[in-house]
This record gives structure tokens, C-alpha cells and sequence, in this order.
């Protein structure tokens, strides 16, 4: 009951008349189209082709040797296959903590220093350019997640709880904004993560330039927002937590076309 008033009381003020919340849907989809021409997250694509290849870090290496999946120093449709297994870590890994794992072999980078710098600081913001280089040379194709190691079915599996996970002081999970069709918070649309969205909505779309505050968001950005948005404590960088709700909101999108890295309001 706490939570329905809550909830009510948070969308309510939100709602509009859905005729002209429709007009203006449409119109600010329009308006993402005829900026994607001009998406200022290619100069972030562009930071992070150049920190590939350059040599950086303790080591003095560059990154062209990093596994993100399909083999060492292959870029090209990996992260449309993100998370995934990798033996090497023994772990299910999304884009961000694969490259963190990469800073740190081949650069010599400190792992832990990396996850505890702020977004947009030192080597975060290497982090940032990297994840949207690597996401955008995986531009148009669809997302396809892998479910073939125990370790990955166990992912999705974690990521489904903690997006059904009900606490916080007003009771909020993902699933309470997340969970169904036609939603709206603030004129903004909803997307229904338990299912496919559609193509480049949801996890098909991040990392993401954002023209409401001028900044590159990669995923974990995005997530971290939104567990704000619940009240939630900040989830750590390149935690477990987010990547199960990566796994679970990945495979649910499977076919999904991928846009990142994509323009937001
Ligand atoms: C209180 C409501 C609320 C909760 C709870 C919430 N979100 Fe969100 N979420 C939003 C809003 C608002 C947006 C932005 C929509 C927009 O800009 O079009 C968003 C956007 C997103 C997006 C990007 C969608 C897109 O197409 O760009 C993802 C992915 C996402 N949320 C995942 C989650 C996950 C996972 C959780 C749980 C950890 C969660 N959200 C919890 C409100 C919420």
C-alpha cells in the first residue's frame, strides 16, 4: 500500500493527457533523429579509437591486444555480445569491467583505483571513451547474448531477482518503471525491459550522448541513475549487480538492433 501511494504520488505529476504526451513523444523522437546525424557522442568514438592504440599506463601498452570476447584485438561485433563468459577471469563480464580487466593486464593499471574513481575523472573518462568506441563498431547489428555457460544462465537468472527486487524507502524495483508497455515518468517513455523493447531502446542504446547535460553516459552510468532513482546506494563500477542486470536485459533484447552509441534527452 505505502509503495502504491508512493508510486502514484512520484507518476502522477508526470502523466498528461496521453493524446498530447503522444505529440510530444513524437516530436522529441524527431527531433533524436535529426540530431543522430550530428550525434556529438562520435568525438567520444573517436578519443577512444586513439586511446586503443595508444600506449598507456605503468606497462607503457596499448590495448590492441585486449579480449573483449571474440579474440584478442577484435573490436568489430563484440559488444553486441556483451556480457559474456570469459575463463580467463572466470567471470560473466559486460563491456565496462572487460575493459577495466584489459586496463589492468596489459596496461598495469589499478583495477580497484579504476572502480573507485568518479564518473568523468582520470581514467573513468578513458573508460568512457573506450565503451563508446567499442560500442559503436558494433553499430546495426543485433544484439546476441550468449546462455551457453552454466555461469552465464546464472547471471540472467541474479539479474532478473535484483530487477524484480522490491526495497528502499519507497518500495521501488526496476520492474515498478520498467515492467510494462506504454509508461511515461516526466513525459519520458518507459521502455518494457522484461521483454525485447525494439531496436536501439534500452540496453541497445548505451552508451549514450545525452543533450540534457552535455555528457557521454556508458551503461553502468545509466544503471547507476536509475537505482538513484529508486533510492538505492550507488551500485559499484563494474559490480556483479550490473552485470546481471546487463545479462538479464541483454538476452531479453535479443534480436534488438543496436544504435549505441546512441543521442538522449
Ligand atoms: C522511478 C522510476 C525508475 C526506476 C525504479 C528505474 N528506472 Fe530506468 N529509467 C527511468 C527513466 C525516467 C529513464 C529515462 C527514460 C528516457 O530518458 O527516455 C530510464 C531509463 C532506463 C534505461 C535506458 C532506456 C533507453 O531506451 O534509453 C535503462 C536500460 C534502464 N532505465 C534500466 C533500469 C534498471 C535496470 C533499473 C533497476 C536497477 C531501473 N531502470 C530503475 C526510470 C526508472
Amino acid at each position: 500500500m505505502k509503495s502504491n501511494i508512493a508510486l502514484i504520488a512520484l507518476l502522477a505529476s508526470g502523466f498528461m493527457a496521453s493524446a498530447q504526451a503522444d505529440a510530444i513523444e513524437a516530436g522529441i523522437a524527431k527531433y533524436r533523429e535529426m540530431l543522430q546525424d550530428g550525434n556529438p557522442a562520435e568525438l567520444f568514438e573517436m578519443a577512444g579509437e586513439e586511446l586503443w592504440t595508444t600506449p598507456r599506463g605503468p606497462k607503457q601498452a596499448t590495448l590492441e591486444a585486449c579480449d573483449l570476447g571474440k579474440g584478442p584485438g577484435v573490436i568489430k561485433g563484440a559488444f553486441v555480445e556483451l556480457p559474456k563468459f570469459f575463463a580467463d577471469t572466470a567471470r560473466v563480464q559486460d563491456l565496462e569491467s572487460r575493459l577495466v580487466t584489459c586496463m589492468e593486464t596489459l596496461q598495469g593499471f589499478d583495477a580497484a583505483k579504476l572502480a573507485a574513481t568518479s564518473y568523468g575523472k582520470g581514467e573513468q573518462e578513458t573508460l568512457r571513451d573506450l565503451a563508446t568506441y567499442v560500442s559503436g563498431q558494433s553499430r546495426e547489428l543485433k544484439i546476441n547474448i550468449s546462455q551457453a555457460h552454466a555461469k552465464e544462465r546464472e547471471m540472467y537468472e541474479v539479474g532478473k531477482r535484483l530487477f524484480f527486487m522490491r526495497a528502499g524507502p519507497h518500495d521501488f524495483a526496476c520492474a515498478t518503471c520498467h515492467a510494462e508497455d506504454n509508461k511515461r515518468i516526466r513525459l519520458q517513455g518507459l521502455p518494457n525491459l522484461t521483454g525485447n523493447p525494439g531496436d536501439g531502446i534500452g540496453f541497445a542504446a548505451w552508451p549514450a550522448y545525452r543533450v540534457g547535460n552535455g555528457q557521454m553516459w556508458p551503461m553502468q552510468k545509466r544503471l547507476n541513475d536509475c537505482y538513484r532513482q529508486q533510492r538505492f546506494p550507488e551500485p559499484k563500477y563494474a559490480s556483479d549487480a550490473t552485470i546481471a542486470l546487463g545479462v538479464y536485459m541483454g538476452v531479453n533484447a535479443t534480436g534488438a538492433v543496436s544504435i549505441a552509441p546512441a543521442i538522449k534527452r
